[in-house]
């Protein structure tokens, strides 16, 4: 059976979903250990209940982003994890980390990539900056993790209507409610049964 680490970084609304297919036989799966980069991340709670594993490492007990990196490799390979979930995770790795396991890892963004995403749209700020412009469809994107920020091959998109009077939280919940929860588990559901290929950078789905 497929074995995921989750790196996580707040509240892990997208772990639970994830969990939730699990326990509902939905996947055919099993988190073996979430690692979280913020102490009291709610996250490890959620974990702790599914007797999960936890770990908190922050690049702050390092002397360097390598070592940190290092310790994360080390730590998910020590644990044969075949597909690593960035649920929330709010550090972007470089290629060390990324290149280790390549096409291993997923990611779920919420805004329909390639806009509002990269450097800087993290959390609240992707949903401010679609406000900002006047979109009037937003979404999420779960896609595969390469060296630099949100880069990686596309997996699955989702539409959200944006509405008048929408607050960044206001969207933000509705981006996760109606596209996050739903698309993340999917694509662990695709990744799990062996249905993604990737070839020049683009995901293909197969039977
Ligand atoms: C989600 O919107 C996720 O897409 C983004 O940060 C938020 C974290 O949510 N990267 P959670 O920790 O899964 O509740």
């Amino acid at each position: 059976m497929l074995k995921i680490g989750v790196l996580v970084s707040g509240g892990g609304t997208n772990l639970q979903a994830v969990i939730d297919a699990i326990e509902a036989g939905k996947i055919n799966a099993e988190i073996v250990t979430v690692v979280s980069s913020k102490k009291d991340a709610y996250a490890l709670e959620r974990a702790k209940k599914y007797n999960i594993e936890t770990l908190w490492i922050s690049k702050k007990q390092f002397d360097s982003f390598e070592k940190y990196e290092d310790t994360l490799i080390e730590h998910f390979k020590s644990r044969n994890v075949g597909l690593i979930i960035f649920a929330g995770f709010m550090i972007v790795l470089s290629g060390r980390f990324t290149d280790a396991f390549k096409n291993k890892i997923i990611n779920i963004h919420p805004s329909l990539i390639p806009s509002f995403c990269g450097s800087g749209f993290y959390g609240i700020k992707v949903h401010k900056a679609a406000l900002e412009k006047g979109v009037k469809v937003t979404g999420a994107t779960v896609h595969f993790v390469a060296s630099g920020a949100d880069t990686g091959p596309i997996i699955i998109q989702k539409a959200v209507e944006v509405k008048d009077g929408d607050t960044p939280e206001i969207l933000q919940k509705r981006v996760m409610e109606q596209a996050e929860w739903i698309i993340l588990p999917e694509a662990v559901d695709l990744f799990a049964k062996g249905k993604l290929v990737v070839e020049n950078n683009i995901v293909r789905r197969v039977d």
